[in-house]
């Protein structure tokens, strides 16, 4: 029988210090046999978002016993490991360096393999830990500093068919909770005050909806909350405005999802159509339960991972670690990265003076 391969991620791209020991199973899935977390939520509330510096620090406190905890939790040593991948980037240089670095000396002294991981990479992988997807499929990756559409053909083959030109999806929701007095980070609260809310109250703009393709944009959806948000005089029209708020999304990546479906069902001839929703907004009830009936609709089966791996986490690293490992995909170039597209020869489209 052939062995099956067992990893150790880390991840310290922002602001969760994580890591995982992930075993690959017979059927292309993932045995998770630790997931430790600690996330900085408290240490950045006050400053109502992530401080580098701040982040980074407490990377280095927490990051020894993290490891140590992943690998007492899983009954796996060191030793027994085939592989190092932590985080290389896209994320905060400070806080990707100690990541990286721990994972590059525990790799060294115990004569590993070391993996340098695309964050992004992580994200567009976390479906399958816990589901059997072939390739080709459509991709939404919605996070705290991404919004893209892209069809992934294979491990380290993916094309971007469409991305936000100013605020990714996670971060609108984080500055719509700031404005409506919420604590950092936004996008939970907001998917709770939404359920007492009327999503019908507000008239919000939905930049760009009938033009540019599935590219994205929410600067002036953001611009519109703080204007509507002035007007609030009563609890229950912050209630009507974060349900507005989240409404308004769900109508744009509606609309956007079935023009990305259109373009993947131009480029592939599958007759299994795969659409996988990932990144922390994917934890997010309501958008699921949006883009499932979006995808019944379009004919495409729609995956989501569980909600322990939409947001930052380190399984998802070590299992792109497994992936690449396997198909000798290493990321030789020796450098933690603050920006790293998934699609090398995507346009970059942010930015003032854009014609889209
Ligand atoms: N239930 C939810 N509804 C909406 N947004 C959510 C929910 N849960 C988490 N989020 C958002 O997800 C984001 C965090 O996701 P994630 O950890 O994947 O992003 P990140 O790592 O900061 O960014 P990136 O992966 O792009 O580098 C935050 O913006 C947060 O508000
Ligand atoms: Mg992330």
């Amino acid at each position: 029988m052939k062995k099956k391969l067992t990893f150790l991620g880390i991840e310290t791209s922002c602001d969760e210090t994580a890591a995982s020991i992930v075993r690959e199973n017979e059927d292309n899935t993932a045995d998770v046999l630790s997931n430790v977390i600690s996330s900085q939520i408290n240490e950045h509330r006050e400053f109502g978002g992530v401080v580098p510096e701040l982040a980074a620090r407490s990377h280095v406190q927490n990051i020894d016993f993290i490891v140590q905890e992943s690998l007492r939790q899983s009954k796996i040593r060191l030793e027994d490991v085939d592989g190092v991948a932590a985080t290389a980037g896209p994320g905060l240089i400070v806080c990707l360096t100690v990541g990286y670095n721990i994972g590059k000396s525990l790799a060294t002294f115990s004569e590993k393999p070391f993996l340098p991981i695309n964050h992004l990479e992580g994200h567009a992988l976390s479906p399958s830990i816990e589901n059997k997807i072939s390739f080709p499929y459509l991709l939404l990756l919605v996070s705290g500093g991404h919004s893209q559409f892209i069809i992934v053909n294979e491990i380290n083959n993916y094309k971007q068919i469409g991305t936000t030109i100013d605020d990714a999806v996670g971060e609108a929701f984080d500055k719509t909770g700031k404005i409506l007095g919420l604590e950092y980070p936004g996008g939970p609260k907001i998917e709770e005050l939404a359920k007492l809310g009327n999503k019908e109250a507000f008239k919000l703009p939905r930049p760009i909806i009938n033009r540019a393709g599935c590219h994205l944009s929410l600067a002036g959806l953001k611009t519109a909350v703080i204007r509507e948000a002035k007007k609030i005089d009563s609890e229950q029209k912050r209630y009507d405005l974060a349900a507005s708020f989240q409404n308004t999304i769900n109508e744009i990546l509606s609309k956007k999802t079935k023009v990305a479906m259109k373009e993947f069902n131009k480029n592939n001839y599958t007759r299994y159509k795969t659409f996988v929703v990932a990144g922390g907004v994917a934890a997010n009830q309501a958008i699921r339960k949006n883009l499932i009936q979006v995808s019944n609709e379009m004919n495409f089966k729609p995956v989501f991972p569980s909600k322990e791996y939409c947001g930052d986490n380190a399984a998802m690293i070590a299992w792109a670690g497994i992936k690449r490992y396997k198909k000798k995909l290493f990321n030789n170039d020796d450098s933690v990265k603050s920006r790293w597209p998934l699609d090398k020869n995507a346009p970059f489209l942010k930015g003032p003076g854009l014609k889209i």
